[in-house]
């Protein structure tokens, strides 16, 4: 509110005459705060700023995982390390993946193509998009999965809870799941840990990757004095682990904000960080659009599950993943084991959609008009998914083709941070090469 009157006063009250493109532009700014803080459940557009990265106070976490700078430095390697590839499924692989070779800073953290391929892949390309299938790989050996990776940059703001299902974490969402935990997905056995999602899905993630972490790799890689410092109240025996290592790399993932996108320099009082057509799509995005009935957090994802009835991954590429792929499908029901919960996914963040052009759980679509258009008929595309399944808040919006295109530019730029590489360290302790390090990614990505 505060600003809202700031705002109003430097609008003509002070001067004494209003230029008529000065007034429009300071009329649409007063609108879109207006709006903005009406969008927000305090009412404040503060609700929307996201916080530095290096704020580590103001990122939400989990009490049992504090933030501290040092757990974060060591977690920003881990998410690198392709020394941690230790038990591949084929020898050919020893070492040469890591996180990152799916969730690639260049790429907006995602795999820069339509499915991720840690352990199995060979070469990188500019941000990931070139990576294939290695030729002494069976399609059975690759680390790949029937469904499209998560972005996780601002992942803290949807931590509760994580992966598509939501099947990770005790708390939020999966409070009264208890009896399915261990049952349809062993691994969300590990909600008993009492963690959130985030740091209880990444110590299952490193085994389904293949990645490893032991005292002795620790010495190895230049890692144990950073557990050390971190963890000195973990006894040695527990410290240079995959829990710790987990507890890092979470801490590490909590500091990726986008506080540098058009929109949020814009909320923190930069007028010209957006043109008047995104401020104008921005406005059709929190009225007519209300995209954030769904998308609600602070950074425009949600720990809440919706079906919108899209197309699922296996209906376009070839790498099967067995069993866990049809189970995939059926989103939060394959954990829940619920009717209720078929088809639901977990609501994305909508920053940085921009440089990879694969959007939703199947990768169904390949441009932001495209996604808006979808949004905007709201005609489920897959004949799996019943009617009645289908959320109710996703409907016909009528839109304009003025509106649709002041939308797309403000999804396609006013949210977009274009500093998020800034996120990768610019060597690892161990000094190896990353995020990939088989013989054509390394030459790809300069190692040598
Ligand atoms: C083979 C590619 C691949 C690799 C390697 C990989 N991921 Fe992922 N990641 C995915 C996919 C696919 C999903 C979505 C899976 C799902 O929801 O079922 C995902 C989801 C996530 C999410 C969930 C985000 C959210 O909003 O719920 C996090 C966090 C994450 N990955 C972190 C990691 C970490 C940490 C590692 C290394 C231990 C890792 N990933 C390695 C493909 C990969
Ligand atoms: C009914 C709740 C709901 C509403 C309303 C909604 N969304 Fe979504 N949105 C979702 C869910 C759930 C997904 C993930 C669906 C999936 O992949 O199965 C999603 C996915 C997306 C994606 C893809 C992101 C990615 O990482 O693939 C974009 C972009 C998007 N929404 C934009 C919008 C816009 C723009 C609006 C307003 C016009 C909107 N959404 C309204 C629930 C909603």
């Amino acid at each position: 509110m505060n600003r809202l009157t700031l705002l109003a006063v430097g609008l003509c009250f002070g001067m004494v005459a209003c230029v008529s493109d000065t007034f429009d532009r300071e009329a649409i700014d007063l609108e879109l705060f207006k709006t903005v803080a009406n969008a927000s459940p305090t009412n404040d557009v503060a609700y929307f700023v996201l916080p530095e990265s290096h704020q580590l106070t103001d990122l939400p976490q989990d009490p049992r995982n504090p933030l501290t700078a040092k757990k974060v430095e060591l977690g920003s390697f881990l998410f690198y390390e392709t020394g941690m590839g230790i038990v591949p499924e084929n020898s050919e692989g020893m070492q040469s993946y890591s996180c990152s070779s799916c969730h690639v800073p260049a790429a907006d953290f995602k795999p820069g193509r339509r499915q991720g391929i840690g352990e199995g892949g060979f070469g990188f390309g500019y941000k990931g998009e070139s990576r294939v299938k290695h030729s002494a790989y069976a399609e059975e050996q690759m680390d790949v999965q029937g469904i499209r990776p998560l972005n996780v940059l601002n992942v803290a703001y949807a931590a509760e809870n994580t992966l598509w299902n939501g099947s990770f974490g005790s708390g939020g969402a999966n409070v009264g799941t208890e009896d399915a935990w261990g049952v349809i997905e062993e691994a969300t056995e590990l909600n008993h840990l009492g963690y959130q999602g985030l740091e209880t899905q990444n110590i299952e993630g490193l085994s389904i990757h293949r990645l490893k972490m032991t005292p002795e790799l620790a010495v190895e890689l230049n890692y144990k004095h950073y557990f050390d410092a971190v963890f000195p109240d973990v006894p040695e025996e527990e410290r240079y682990s995959n829990v710790t290592t987990s507890l890092a790399i979470s801490a590490y993932l909590r500091t990726l904000t986008t506080y540098r996108a058009p929109f949020q320099e814009y909320l923190r009082g930069n007028m010209d960080a957006l043109t008047e057509e995104q401020k104008r799509g921005a406005i059709t995005f929190f009225t007519d659009a209300n995209c954030t009935s769904c998308h609600s957090s602070p950074a425009f994802n949600a720990t809440k599950f919706f079906a919108i009835g899209v197309h699922d991954l296996d209906n376009l590429v070839s790498f099967k993943e067995g069993p866990e792929l049809a189970k995939k499908n059926l989103g939060r029901a394959g954990f829940t084991g619920r009717d209720e919960d078929l088809y639901k996914f977990k609501v994305p963040t909508l920053y940085n959609l921009q440089r990879t052009p694969f959007y939703f759980h199947g990768s169904s679509k390949n441009s932001i008009e495209d996604v808006v258009e979808y949004f905007d008929q709201a005609i489920p595309e897959n004949p799996a998914v019943p009617m009645e399944q289908i959320a109710t808040e996703f409907r016909p919006l009528n839109l304009t083709d003025q509106q649709k295109s002041n939308l797309v530019a403000f999804l396609k730029f006013g949210l977009q941070d274009m500093h998020v590489e800034k996120y990768m360290p610019s060597a690892l302790p161990s000094g190896n090469c990353y995020p990939n390090a088989d013989p054509l990614s390394r030459q790809e990505i300069g190692c040598e």
